[in-house]
């Protein structure tokens, strides 16, 4: 009996794929069929795929062509298959030509030829491309300009910015440039909001009351009021109205976020969270502090996002000291938020203009995570141990810094009109909570 073996996505299942599985059986006796796990496909830069493994399997299984479907999850994992299955021969389509002539070692390699205008990328942006505005400044601005060109189904369509550098990368990238936002919404199907955070109501509002789904950059806004106003409009219009920490994004994060609440350091005791910069400050000798985005704004989402998913919105008490340089424009260089909860404490310190170690340290009553500065782009962290034998590391590739993903999130909340869980809006709501104590000075107590 000749066994046979193809890998594949299989996003979409489409005429082309049904085409190279059956020449693939037609090369053998017994063909199996190995599916590649999502997190496999991030790791190879495939991060578009639409639909989950399991329905990715479904649909080849009901092609009735393979005898045998598996999962394909690690790198090398070809030749333990080849070996394990016994199979003779290794084929996939002309595309990969070369790629696998290592695999010779081990079986026959077979390259078969890709039937021509269809692929699962092209389905994808055939259900139309969403056309991205983007209102603001700051390097988030360029950042998200280039990772647009990871995700499928997503253009950048115009920019309304005050800054001369990103006008100059929008003319270079031909993105349209309009100089107010009332023309930029009339130039896209969703807007990205990273003005100034006192800008963001005004934003939100006029995007949704103009039929746009809205990305948001933590916080959106200053008021709960606001906040809660904000989401029931665009729930009534059916848009989404989704708030972004890049950082909620990262594959290493959202590992550890699951590491922690299936009880792996035991019941979480305390967290600490540290997150500064020295970014603006440096840049003028007199900043215009009115728009440059202050510490709690820059920082405390980031620095909140761990407190607020693992132990909850509920908390018992709230204390902030602040050290205020422009009390003008309320412009913190330095700002320390603790919070009592009934079994716990957290702990987040954020400063622009003060330097500090950016770590991030969960304890709990078996173990304590320790991620290192700076946290909030992480690819690596650690589970530690009284017993030091018992320490664990992680690494997982941190690609864009979550921003791709989180774009393609945004694109996947649009299409299937199901908001993204990433942040949430009880999460949303309690960073807006912490904003608007802050800046009505409620439980804050000044240092100079
Ligand atoms: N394939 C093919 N002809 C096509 C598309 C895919 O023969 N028009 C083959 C690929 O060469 C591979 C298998 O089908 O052997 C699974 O490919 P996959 O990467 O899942 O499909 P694509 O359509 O190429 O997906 P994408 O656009 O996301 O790269």
């Amino acid at each position: 009996m000749i066994k046979v073996i193809t890998y594949g996505t299989y996003d979409l299942l489409h005429y082309g794929h049904i085409r190279l599985l059956e020449r693939a059986k037609a090369l053998g006796d017994y063909l199996i069929v190995g599916v590649t796990a999502d997190d496999f496909d991030k790791t190879r830069g495939k991060i578009n795929v639409q639909q989950t493994l399991m329905e990715r399997v479904e649909a080849v299984k009901a092609t009735g062509i393979a005898d045998e479907i598996i999962i394909e999850e690690y790198e090398g994992q070809k030749i333990d298959d080849i070996k394990r299955y016994g199979v003779d021969i290794f084929t996939v389509g002309s595309d990969w030509v070369g790629t696998f002539d290592y695999l010779n070692e081990y079986c026959k390699v077979v390259y078969l030829d890709r039937t021509q205008g269809v692929s699962s990328t092209e389905i994808r942006s055939e259900k139309g491309n969403i056309r991205l505005g983007i209102v603001g400044e700051g390097p988030l601005v360029t950042k998200h300009i280039d990772e647009s060109c990871f995700v499928n189904g997503l253009e950048i369509s115009a920019i309304c910015s005050l800054s001369d550098n990103i006008k100059d990368v929008a003319k270079r990238k031909n993105i349209v440039i309009c100089s107010n936002y009332n023309d930029l919404l009339k130039k896209c199907d969703a807007v990205y909001v990273v003005s100034h955070p006192e800008k963001h109501y005004e934003h939100i509002k006029q995007a949704l009351e103009n039929n746009k789904h809205v990305l948001c950059e933590s916080p959106m806004s200053l008021s709960n009021a606001d906040c809660t106003e904000l989401f029931k409009y665009a729930k009534d219009k059916q848009l989404i109205l989704m708030e972004t920490v890049k950082t909620a994004f990262a594959t290493a994060y959202n590992r550890l976020m699951l590491l922690v609440k299936s009880g792996k350091i035991g019941e979480v005791t305390s967290i600490e969270a540290t997150c500064t910069s020295m970014r603006d400050l440096n840049k003028s000798i007199s900043p215009d502090y009115s728009k440059i985005w202050n510490s709690i704004c820059a920082w405390g989402p980031t620095a909140l996002l761990p407190v607020f998913q693992i132990l909850g919105t509920e908390y018992c008490q709230k204390k902030t000291v602040t050290r205020l340089i422009d009390e003008k424009h309320q412009f913190d260089a330095f700002t320390k938020v603790d919070f009592i909860y009934n079994e716990s404490v957290a702990s987040i310190k954020v400063g622009k203009g003060v330097k500090s170690e950016g770590n991030l340290v969960i304890s709990g009553t078996k173990g304590y995570v320790y991620v290192p500065a700076p946290w909030w782009k992480t690819d690596y962290f650690e589970i530690r141990y009284e017993n030091p034998v018992e320490n664990k590391r992680y690494f997982y590739q941190l690609d864009g810094e979550g921003i791709r993903y989180e774009l393609v999130s945004f694109c996947k909340a649009i299409k299937t009109g199901k908001p993204d869980s990433y942040v949430g809006e009880k999460i949303t709501q309690a960073i807006t909570t912490v904003m608007e104590d802050f800046y009505s000075h409620k439980d804050v107590t000044f240092i100079k």
